[in-house]
């Protein structure tokens, strides 16, 4: 079916932030397969864990007992400080999971029709609940009715959220991401997770993180909620989680980690033996070579280097990040970056059409770092030179 946009570019090999297309031509790497391979393509642990457990066994069904299923879960709630995890296989399967917790939740306590708020331009998947939880119009047309049951709010606006509350009483949770990745890396203010979770102790609400593209290191914690010192109640893992393996998992505590009874839910592959003895190796590299403790320090250089080559060009409005998420507001649409990127042997991408996004592998090192800048920096120069 025509659902991509696709470039022309079709790539064979990988080896950490290095790809290689058919004609042995080589690009870096700064987008991870969106916020996927975390630990770059190729890494030696990934594909020892792959091999040696296809080996052994694929797949059993939730049926039984999965054992690396069971040890996976129990390092994601060490991680997360939550209590209970589901497993799935992708990120809007994970916020399929949230969202029905929700709906139990409000049900449990005599709401008929539950509600959850959610905020605008924000992106949570392509099913049709997570569609209708997505904040962006363009994503949702074609596809009514949606799911009824959300209430969208503006992003980073308190004062919204407590207002929404004090009009309607249906609201059972507050789904957001911690950053907003898809539309247009927008970083709230500091303490945004603090006041949410605040709101949602007062008023007896869930508080719902989306962290499939901020999770498993990408902003210099494990979760970015980890920033803010606080505990979500629901909290939604995937993409990095498997560095390229398909799995998803829906981490929840308290109250809200035991409403997914046996026959509310379920997966066939989810959490399969497969998936989950590969994510437990992705954990394992993360902490045997530190390489979360890094993320903040790179995701610096890559801004300062940035800046400075840049030198003061106008057309460049700002340049922000947390850790290796990061944005560069362009003034005019700048989508075209992308091909042009391409062909100087660089992966970038733009969202929210004037925003460029980098998601460089966290295993990026400093050369890396100066090429990736230098590339880009002469890009925006070029492009910006029409204007
Ligand atoms: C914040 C967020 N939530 C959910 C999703 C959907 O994940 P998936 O494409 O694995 O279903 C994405 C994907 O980009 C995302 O960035």
């Amino acid at each position: 079916m025509p659902t991509y946009g696709r470039l022309p570019v079709s790539f064979e090999q990988g080896e950490g932030a290095w790809l290689w297309d058919k004609n042995k031509k080589r690009y870096l790497d700064a987008v991870s397969g969106i916020a996927v391979c975390n630990l770059g393509h190729a890494h030696p642990a990934i594909h020892c864990a792959i091999s040696e457990q296809s080996k052994k066994l694929l797949h059993t069904s939730n049926l039984y007992t999965i054992s690396d299923q069971e040890k996976l879960a129990s390092q994601l709630i060490s991680k997360s400080g939550m209590d209970n995890a589901f497993f799935c296989n992708s990120g809007a399967e994970a916020n399929e999971a949230a969202l029905k917790i929700a709906r139990l939740y409000g049900h449990q306590q005599g709401i008929d029709k539950p509600c959850v708020l959610v905020t605008e331009k924000s992106f949570h998947g392509r099913t049709l609940g997570t569609l209708s939880a997505t904040g962006n119009k363009k994503i949702q047309e074609g596809f009514s009715p949606l799911l009824e049951g959300f209430i969208h709010q503006p992003f980073n606006d308190i004062h919204a959220i407590k207002n929404a509350i004090k009009q309607n009483n249906q609201i059972v949770a507050i789904f957001v991401e911690p950053i907003q990745g898809e539309g247009g890396v927008h970083i709230p203010s500091p303490d945004y997770l603090n006041q949410i979770r605040e709101i949602c102790d007062q008023n007896n609400l869930l508080m719902m993180l989306d962290e499939i593209q901020t999770g498993v290191g990408r902003t210099g914690k494990f979760l970015a909620y980890q920033h803010n010192n606080i505990v979500p109640d629901v909290c939604t893992l995937a993409k990095a989680l498997g560095n390229g393996f398909p799995i998803g998992a829906c981490l929840a505590r308290g109250k809200a980690a035991t409403l997914l009874t046996a026959g509310k839910h379920g997966s066939t592959f989810g959490g399969n033996p497969l998936a989950c003895h590969t994510a437990l190796a992705v954990l394992d590299t993360l902490d045997k070579e530190n390489i979360i403790e890094q993320v903040a320090s790179k995701g610096t250089q890559i801004c300062e280097k940035l800046t400075q080559k840049l030198n003061g060009n106008k057309f460049v409005s700002n340049i922000r990040n947390k850790g290796l998420m990061i944005g560069i507001d362009l003034s005019q649409p700048c989508t075209q970056l992308v091909k042009k990127a391409l062909e100087n042997g660089l992966l970038i991408n733009v969202t929210a059409e004037k925003t460029i996004r980098l998601l460089p592998p966290l295993i990026i090192d400093s050369e890396q770092i100066e090429l990736l800048t230098d590339i880009l920096a002469e890009l925006i120069k070029e492009f910006t030179e029409q204007f």
